[in-house]
């Protein structure tokens, strides 16, 4: 069995051989530079472990579709900074904010037609399914992203439709990730399924945590602006359950500052933060990642049960969910 360290390198290996010297460098230059970016290269290593559960002589197999998927993770975040205004991603400038917004979309356009095409070279015998998994996952991922988008606008989200939210924009890629990985390791589809479900649970909890450490986390640690979901009005589980738990003046007062279209924006994060600490609204979000995190763990160990040797995700999910970046 390889070690997750071993995976690791393999996969930076990978990232670095992709051809993207390629004209027009306008083009082509924000593409390495946000693959170059580090980044925790959480979904191809998920990929790869998962078909590791399976059969480890697949491994070398899995790269390949592995790869496919941080370059489509990848292709999402230059798209999404556009639409969240973003101006830092892993401690650096945005692709937005140092090329542009018309070079983030037209170099994010690019990054999904190479994620298909890197996709095709898969070796596999379960490359059909691998392939409908893909498209289907990418369309979800977009829904995800534009009910983010709508309900930036609206005042009545609930948690409900904020946990399908975060299932589209988020979970979906991590499920597909860890099925794909099956896949490759020849699983059945049943057990395919049951790691896709684990990465459904996994997802929710990390979304919800990058949710938490978008407000409370350190700038330097973290590589992004904090309380940019705050100053966008983004109706996350934090927002939601402090709009519910606030008494009617404070919700006033928070429906105020989500009503303006002018203010200032720190004035406008130290507001709504204060009201999330009021309520404990930060706690009952760490609560919330744990409830997940304890459906995820219980697919795992089912297949554990069955002597399938799952410790690499065990210790993995478990890095993520307490992690500061
Ligand atoms: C960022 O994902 C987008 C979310 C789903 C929160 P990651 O936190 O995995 O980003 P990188 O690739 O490690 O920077
Ligand atoms: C990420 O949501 C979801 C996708 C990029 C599809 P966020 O907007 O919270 O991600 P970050 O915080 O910018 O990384
Ligand atoms: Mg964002
Ligand atoms: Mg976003
Ligand atoms: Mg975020």
């Amino acid at each position: 069995m390889e070690s997750t360290a071993n995976i690791l390198k393999t996969i930076e290996q990978r990232i670095a051989a992709l051809p993207l010297q390629r004209e027009p460098q306008g083009l082509y230059e924000p593409i390495v530079y946000s693959m170059g970016n580090g980044g925790k290269r959480i979904r191809p290593l998920l990929t790869v472990l998962a078909c590791q559960v399976f059969d480890a002589d697949k491994v070398a197999d899995a790269y390949t579709p592995a790869i496919a998927w941080e370059m489509f993770h990848n292709f999402t975040l230059l798209h999404d900074d556009v639409m969240d205004r973003a101006p830092i991603r892993r401690g650096k400038p945005t692709v937005p904010a140092k090329y542009g917004d018309n070079t983030a979309i037209l170099s994010g356009d690019t990054m999904l037609v190479e994620a298909f095409s890197i996709l095709h070279q898969t070796k596999s015998a379960n490359f059909s399914k691998i392939a409908e998994l893909f498209t289907r996952t990418a369309q979800e991922v977009c829904e995800g992203q534009m009910y983010d988008m709508e309900f930036e606008e609206r005042a009545d989200i609930t948690e409900n439709e904020y946990i399908e939210m975060i299932r589209l924009k988020t979970s979906v890629l991590i499920g597909a990730c860890l099925k794909t990985g099956a896949l490759m390791g020849g699983a059945t589809d049943a057990d395919a399924q049951m790691l896709y479900d684990f990465g459904i649970n996994l997802g929710l909890a990390f979304q919800l945590r990058d949710d938490l450490l978008d407000t409370f986390g350190n700038p330097e640690t973290f590589g992004k602006r904090i309380g940019g979901d705050i100053v966008c009005s983004k109706k996350t589980y934090l927002l939601i359950n402090a709009l519910n738990a606030a008494s009617a003046q404070d919700r006033a007062t928070m429906n105020d500052w989500l009503g303006r279209t002018e203010f200032d924006e720190e004035a406008k994060i130290e507001a709504i933060r204060g009201m999330y600490v009021k309520y404990g609204i930060d706690k009952m979000s760490q609560k919330k990642i744990e409830e997940y995190d304890n459906k995820a763990t219980q697919i795992l160990d089912k297949l554990s049960a069955r002597g399938l040797e799952v410790s690499p995700l065990r210790e993995l999910s478990q890095k993520l969910l307490n992690r500061d970046k």
